[in-house]
């Protein structure tokens, strides 16, 4: 027999507004697979007037977002809306009224995750946020839950939709940034304020649930030191090809002895690696652990529909949950681990640098990276009229001493410009 279960959304942007059409389109596919049926009964937006590409009956509707927590004929609450406030206070509101919670919130989960999730095991329901990364790709399951029993060393992702297809877009048609980013704008794959996504404040958030999951240590979003693609240049992509690299925005967790750290930023990414792959919008996440070696996710990271999907699954799951009507139990629990601060790191980087062709020059730069203690693996020159470009790729160091490095360079005066320095994922980091 099938039970009907009354949803309360919040929020009725892209995801929201598909969630509502599947769910009525789809109902019957859904409770033949399911044996649920679900009705929206309440719908928080912040201008009711606004025309919706779905319908729904009359007074469902509501700019009164405290209502559709509060509703009784709401069973278990969406959260879609997005940002900070007012979701949060929302979701918590819900969790002590003891009802499940689905949110596809990464920026609230990523600041306010353990106070959420510690909520939801205070009352014995679920709070499930499929959605939060990766938008259609399975990767909160199986890190939580699936993979729980696997030490997983590594996870490395390319969160961000995009900036994978703005950088894409500059290998492929040898576009600059600005016009890759004007034309990822015309298409609807980069938002009209595209400052979240460019700065990689977006893919820092995903990276912190990332890893908070994957090592059962809280990593929050002001754990994670990011940079965005905004100072990719095109020179650097055609070098890095001509290198057998591919420069991709990657979110990169990592735990070892000492600790973890989340961290995004742009990387050379060698071209066999299967995150070098990874075309356009297209996310992917790769985890590498002991027993599993390693495993790739990938597919829609952003859209109505993908996303839907994720959130459909998640609500499907706390209506089994639900009816089964036993306290749940927590999913996820957070140990004490160290967090280990990023200028302790060891990272590889990629240095393009404008000089004077002289002699005597390439010295005195080997010289400051062997005073910082970091040593150098490769070097190329490429003349560029009466100057040269030279690009370094270095071992391992420190990330506190690869900065040193590079503040020292910038004194030499036949060096005109540090044009970029980019991290690569290389054999030893
Ligand atoms: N704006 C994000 C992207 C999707 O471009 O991937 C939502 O997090």
């Amino acid at each position: 027999m099938e039970q009907t279960i009354g949803i309360g959304l919040l929020g009725a942007g892209t995801v929201g507004g598909t969630l509502v059409r599947r769910l009525v389109g789809e109902s019957s596919s859904i409770a033949a697979k399911t044996g649920l049926a679900f009705d929206v009964r309440r719908i928080g937006v912040r201008d009711a007037t606004r025309p919706r590409d779905f319908e729904v009956g009359a007074g469902i509707l509501t700019e009164d977002t405290q209502s559709v927590v509060t509703d009784p004929s709401v069973d278990i609450v969406v959260e879609v809306m997005g940002g900070l406030d007012p979701a949060g206070d929302l979701i918590l509101t819900a969790l002590r009224a003891g009802k499940p919670v689905i949110s596809a919130n990464k920026e609230l989960i990523a600041a306010r995750g353990p106070e959420l999730i510690s909520a939801a095991a205070e009352a014995g329901v679920p709070f499930l946020f499929e959605a939060a990364v990766g938008g259609g790709i399975p990767i909160i399951r199986p890190l939580s839950e699936t993979l729980a029993g696997e030490s997983i060393d590594r996870v490395l992702g390319i969160v961000n939709g995009t900036t994978n297809y703005i950088l894409s877009q500059m290998d492929d048609e040898g576009a600059g940034y600005a016009d890759a980013l004007a034309e990822a704008q015309r298409l609807g794959f980069a938002e009209p304020d595209p400052t979240a996504d460019v700065s990689g404040a977006d893919a820092a958030a995903k990276a912190a649930i990332l890893a908070s999951l994957a090592f059962g240590t809280w990593v929050g979003s002001d754990d994670v030191y990011y940079e965005g693609i905004t100072s990719i240049d095109a020179d650097d992509i055609a070098f890095a090809a001509g290198f057998g690299y591919r420069i991709k925005l990657v979110a990169v967790c990592d735990r070892t002895d000492a600790g973890v750290n989340a961290r995004v930023h742009p990387m050379l990414v060698p071209e066999d690696h299967p995150l070098a792959g990874i075309r356009g919008a297209t996310n992917a996440v790769f985890i590498e652990g002991p027993a599993i070696d390693s495993l790739l996710f990938s597919g829609p990271g952003a859209g109505g529909d993908p996303t839907a999907t994720a959130v459909l699954g998640d609500v499907i799951d706390a209506a089994r949950e639900t009816l089964a009507g036993a306290q749940v139990a927590p999913r996820i629990r957070f140990g004490n681990g160290h967090i280990v601060p990023f200028e302790e790191i060891p990272t590889e980087w990629y240095v393009r640098l404008v000089v004077d062709d002289q002699p005597g020059v390439l010295a005195s730069i080997a010289s400051e990276f062997g005073k910082a203690g970091v040593s150098i693996r490769q070097v190329w020159q490429e003349d560029v009229d009466d100057r040269a470009s030279l690009i370094i790729v270095t071992h391992g160091s420190l990330e506190s001493e690869q900065r040193t490095a590079i503040d020292s360079l910038k004194g030499i005066p036949e060096v005109h410009d540090v044009a970029s320095v980019i991290r690569v994922l290389g054999p030893e980091t």
